[in-house]
């Protein structure tokens, strides 16, 4: 990834911080973007010595006006925009799909489903139409299936993975647009699903552990470098085997 800029979404933290890691390990220069300055600017710390430079940017996710002027400040200090991760996620509810309130069905599908549209479009008109480049959308599993009380959060993800077929086939041949679909993964995110059981959990798994945010990370870099340069519109799933369970007793994110 030398020479190569990258900007990663929800990155103070978990999945995120881990991708732009293995990003700026890779020699990429990546700018950090999420809503908290604190946090940011922690995570970028940790990142300091690795080969790639690493900086970071306020932003919702769920704003049009932030995804335009992040991928322009990315543009004014990286110089280009090669590899664009939406990886930002919420899941604010936790209940029977039919129960979900207005307001939070709506908060949910902004910032998990309409924004990876949003932040492509303002990575397309402002550098991929022209230069070109590669795009990954953070799925989950439960994108692929029915499960209990996180319904409308696995929509969301259900739609990324359509989403990521579309955009793939209108910004084709010149970006690459995919997915990764993690299984249940020890973040702050997945805190209440993983830790009253995670023993439990892992047991049932084929590769006995729950995921950590490195395992996403790795499976990333691979699916934004030259590496994967025929590899488009799909969704890589990585989740320890979960979703070869026919158990459905696993919960899953
Ligand atoms: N952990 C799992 O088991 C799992 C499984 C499948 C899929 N995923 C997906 O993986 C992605 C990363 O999740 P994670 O588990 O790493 O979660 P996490 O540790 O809670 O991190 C979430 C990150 O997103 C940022 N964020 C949240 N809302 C945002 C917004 N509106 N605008 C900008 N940034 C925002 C947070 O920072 P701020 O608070 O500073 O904004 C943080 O950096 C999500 O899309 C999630 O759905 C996770």
């Amino acid at each position: 990834m030398d020479g190569k800029t990258a900007l990663v979404t929800g990155a103070s933290r978990g999945i995120g911080l881990a991708i732009a890691q293995r990003l700026c390990e890779a020699g990429a220069n990546v700018l950090l973007v999420s809503r908290k300055a604190e946090g940011l600017a922690d995570a970028v710390a940790s990142l300091h010595g690795l080969d790639g430079h690493a900086s970071w940017a306020v932003a919702h996710v769920a704003k049009e006006e932030d995804a335009q002027r992040t991928v322009e400040t990315c543009l004014e200090r990286l110089g280009s925009l090669d590899v664009l991760v939406n990886n930002a996620g919420t899941n604010p509810y936790f209940g029977p799909m039919l129960e979900i309130s207005p307001a939070l069905l709506q908060k949910t599908y902004e910032i998990n489903q309409a924004s990876v549209v949003l932040w492509s479009q303002a990575a397309w008109r402002s550098a991929m139409a022209e230069n070109g480049g590669v795009i990954l959308n953070m799925a989950s599993v439960g994108g692929l299936g029915p499960e209990p009380m996180i319904g409308w959060y696995d929509v969301t993800k259900a739609a990324i993975i359509h989403i990521t077929k579309q955009l793939a086939y209108e910004l084709g041949p010149t970006v690459r647009v995919n997915a990764i679909a993690p299984g249940l993964v020890k973040t702050e995110l997945a805190r209440a699903l993983w830790e009253p059981g995670e023993e439990a959990i892992a047991a049932r798994l084929p590769m006995r552990r729950l995921g950590v945010p490195d395992d996403i990370a790795t499976a990333s870099l691979f699916m934004v470098s030259d590496e994967a340069s025929w590899i488009t519109g799909q969704t890589l799933v990585v989740d320890g085997g979960t979703s070869n369970m026919a158990s459905g007793g696993v919960s899953i994110t």
